[in-house]
């Protein structure tokens, strides 16, 4: 009998371990295995001589080449999937790594951005990775193509649009809001575009979140604190083009 009940306590235990790990794959949402926001305090502070593969890396692939018909994870043109930092460093081209880390002329992953094998990526008729980011792709191979982050701590007391306001559009969302096939045909590449979702009360809303607006950007992490702050504070200014 007190055989039985240990067993029958075994077997529960085996239950409930299998209910939780099925539970938890089924509520993984986010393809990219990133900081919550309440964790991110508790990483290192930036070191502005070092990349990031979640604070400058991840954001330009995830708008620009990890979108639905080019790599996402459902549909990894040529076999490549670029959604998740697992999925970048195991996908290859002719059997070769696109990312040699240390490496990036023999990285695939860069000599697309400076089109050193005469095919450029993104296509021709996609917006572009901005210089900041291709640099920034090239240095994180360069380090050793680790996967970390850190928590930036930026100086929020400039916000102006040319300066501060746009590279952080560009970085984060004009790769999938620009063109004929725009996600939702919401254009972020203009001023005029931009202030449109501003007074539209769209563009901080889906930044930070708020019920009727779907959170941006899709499919990955938060823009930062401090570079949220930035936004908020130029739209509480009023946007202007400056
Ligand atoms: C990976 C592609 C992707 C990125 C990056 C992205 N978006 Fe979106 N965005 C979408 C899609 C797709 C939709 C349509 C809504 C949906 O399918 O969930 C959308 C919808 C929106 C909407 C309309 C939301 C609503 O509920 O009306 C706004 C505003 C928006 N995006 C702004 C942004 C901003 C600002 C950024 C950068 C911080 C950004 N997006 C980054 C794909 C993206």
């Amino acid at each position: 009998m007190h055989l039985k009940v240990k067993y029958l306590f075994v077997f529960f235990f085996f239950l409930t371990v299998c209910g939780i790990s099925l539970y938890s794959c089924k509520h993984d949402p986010q393809p990219v295995p990133l900081p919550k926001p309440d964790s991110i305090s508790l990483l290192k502070p930036c070191d502005s001589t070092k990349t990031y593969f979640v604070n400058d890396v991840m954001p330009y692939i995830n708008a620009t080449c990890a979108i639905p018909g080019c790599h996402d994870h459902n549909s990894p043109t040529a076999g490549i999937d670029l959604s998740s930092y697992e999925a970048i460093m195991n996908s290859k081209v002719k059997g070769k790594p696109i990312v040699v880390p240390g490496d990036p002329i023999n990285s695939k992953i860069c000599r697309v951005l400076f089109l050193l094998d005469l095919i450029p990526m993104p296509p021709l008729y996609n917006f572009p990775i901005p210089v900041e980011g291709r640099d920034r792709i090239v240095n994180w191979v360069l380090e050793g193509a680790k996967n970390d982050a850190c928590e930036y701590i930026g100086d929020t007391s400039r916000f102006m649009y040319r300066h501060d306001i746009r590279p952080l559009i560009y970085k984060y969302c004009t790769g999938c809001h620009f063109g004929d096939y725009a996600s939702d045909s919401i254009l972020l590449v203009t001023y005029d575009q931009v202030k449109y979702y501003v007074d539209k009360k769209k563009l901080l809303e889906s930044i930070t979140g708020s019920d009727s607006v779907v959170r941006m950007p899709k499919g990955n992490a938060a823009m930062q604190p401090s570079e949220i702050i930035r936004i908020r504070k130029w739209v509480e200014s009023g946007a202007p083009l400056n």
